[in-house]
């Protein structure tokens, strides 16, 4: 069947798994925007520790009288404490130093000056301990006590500050990664039944009322939901239950319009039967006879036409249009033949359509259009009395910004007030003796089937009617 909706989407390609990666993907990027400055922060405050323990060894040193050499064990357990390969003081000129003895100095350091503590700067230095090797040597410059001469220097690797950050990234990291997937199940979980569940519900109602409209019980229970999705079940229930009445309604007009035609039908074949034996009787001798069988073959003419485009009515409105290239002039040619204008005796007929314009219409219908206008002006002109001047019918053709309307416009008396109130309602526009009202709603059925309109203009003497077709109606 023609739309058939998945009412089950792939794991992939469902709305909440999407969700999901775009949670996970931004609680991601917001993690590593928050993750930059803390490293750096976390790592500004181990190479502090190692500072300050620094000087606390310094500390240690001063306290031993200067003509005194520091021992070896002391100078190991100092450095081994800081865990730095030396240790040195710098005030102004003179320098005082940690060193192990025999322990040969690096040759390169890198170095990092704790003293300038911008963000950036500190950030970057993270960047640069994470991205190196971590078999290089820190030279790590700081103040010592608050004395902006005094400056400490501590040399050490710079492998066990690495380890320290890539334990603290790795812990970042799965605490995000685990942050991020209980914030989208969480989500996952309020959108599948909150959201995707009651959506499915709709659409599967839908499918399933889509198939079966006339059956009432798949019209969709509506909850009491107060928000977007109850008011669209809301609405949903609505829309189908008046569609089910509307279609059950239908379907009785249709029932009735079925067996009206049956009996028309059977009514027409009786009238015909009927209209044989007027004739037969037409034919006798007798004067009464004579004079009433005009009236009696004449009532059961219009009986049997009225019968006839009932017919046609139930008939051509179930019929699409079939259009073909057709040349709008010749066609108009034969509809005022067929409306019987061909030498009419007392009305004037004028094809003004110019030659070698091509329509892409269905003939046959498009023909019934305009037979039906032309037979209602002939109608109505030759029921007219007035005597000012000659009559006339004529069909004209203009564009209308890039479409065009074939006019059909007569002289005559005008619409009557009844038929304008009724105008194109099949049964109730007629205001002749004799017409079934039936015309002038086939013919706007048909030009509405052609994608055009038919327009009533309104005129200061006749009628006018507008056959309005869009532009792709025409071929030449
Ligand atoms: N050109 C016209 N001039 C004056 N009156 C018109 C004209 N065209 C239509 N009418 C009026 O409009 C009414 C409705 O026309 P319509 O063609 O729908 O029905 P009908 O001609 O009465 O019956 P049917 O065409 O089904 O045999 C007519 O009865 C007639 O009174
Ligand atoms: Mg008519």
């Amino acid at each position: 069947m023609a739309g058939d909706a998945p009412t089950k989407t792939g794991f992939i390609s469902g709305l909440s798994t999407k969700l999901i990666a775009l949670i996970i993907l931004v609680i991601l990027a917001v993690e590593v925007v928050i993750f930059l400055p803390s490293m750096a922060n976390a790592r500004a405050g181990w190479l502090d520790d190692r500072l300050n323990v620094g000087a606390v060894a310094l500390q240690v040193l001063e306290a031993v009288p200067d003509d005194m050499e520091l021992s070896a064990d002391l100078a190991d357990d100092l450095l081994t404490l800081a865990g730095a390969q030396a240790i040195a003081l710098r005030h102004g000129d003179q320098s005082r130093l940690i060193e192990r003895e025999g322990d040969p100095m690096p040759m390169a350091a890198v170095t990092v000056d704790m003293r300038d503590r911008s963000i950036m700067s500190l950030i970057m230095g993270g960047l640069d301990t994470l991205f190196s090797s971590g078999d290089r040597t820190l030279r790590i410059v700081g103040e010592m006590g608050g004395d902006d001469d005094a400056q400490i220097e501590i040399l050490m690797p710079e492998k066990p500050l690495r380890d320290e950050l890539l334990t603290y990234s790795r812990n970042i990291f799965f605490l995000s990664l685990i942050i991020a997937s209980l914030t989208a199940f969480a989500l996952f979980f309020f959108v599948e039944f909150a959201l995707i569940r009651p959506i499915r519900r709709m659409t599967q109602n839908i499918m399933s009322f889509r198939e079966a409209p006339e059956n009432a019980s798949l019209i969709v229970a509506p909850s009491t939901r107060n928000d977007e999705i109850g008011w669209a079940e809301r609405e949903l229930a609505q829309m189908e239950s008046e569609m089910f009445s509307m279609l059950r309604q239908r379907r009785h007009l249709a029932d009735l319009g079925l067996a009206v035609a049956k009996i028309n039908h059977d009514l027409r074949n009786t009238l015909t039967s009927a209209q044989l034996l007027s004739d037969q009787v037409a034919t006798l001798d007798d004067p009464q006879v004579q004079r009433l069988a005009p009236r009696l073959v004449h009532t059961l003419d219009k009986a049997i036409g009225f019968a006839q485009s009932v017919l046609d009515y139930g008939r051509q409105s179930a019929t699409p249009p079939r259009p073909q290239p057709v040349d709008l002039r010749a066609l108009i040619e034969e509809c005022l033949f067929d409306a019987g204008l061909a030498g009419h005796p007392n009305i004037d007929a004028v094809n003004e359509v110019p030659d070698g314009i091509t329509v892409k219409v269905d003939p046959d219908q498009m023909a019934r259009v305009f037979v039906n206008l032309i037979k209602n002006a002939r109608e109505a002109l030759e029921t007219s009395t007035a005597t000012d001047s000659r009559f006339r019918i004529a069909i004209s053709f203009t564009q209308q910004n890039g479409d065009f309307a074939v006019s059909v416009t007569d002289n005559g008396p005008g619409l009557p007030p009844r038929a304008k109130q009724n105008l194109f309602v099949a049964f109730e526009g007629s205001a002749r003796a004799g017409g079934t009202g039936l015309g002038l709603a086939i013919a706007r059925e048909l030009t509405e089937a052609h994608g055009g309109q038919l327009r009533y203009v309104e005129t200061p003497k006749g009628t006018r009617f507008d056959v309005q077709l869009p532009a792709m109606r025409r071929l030449a």
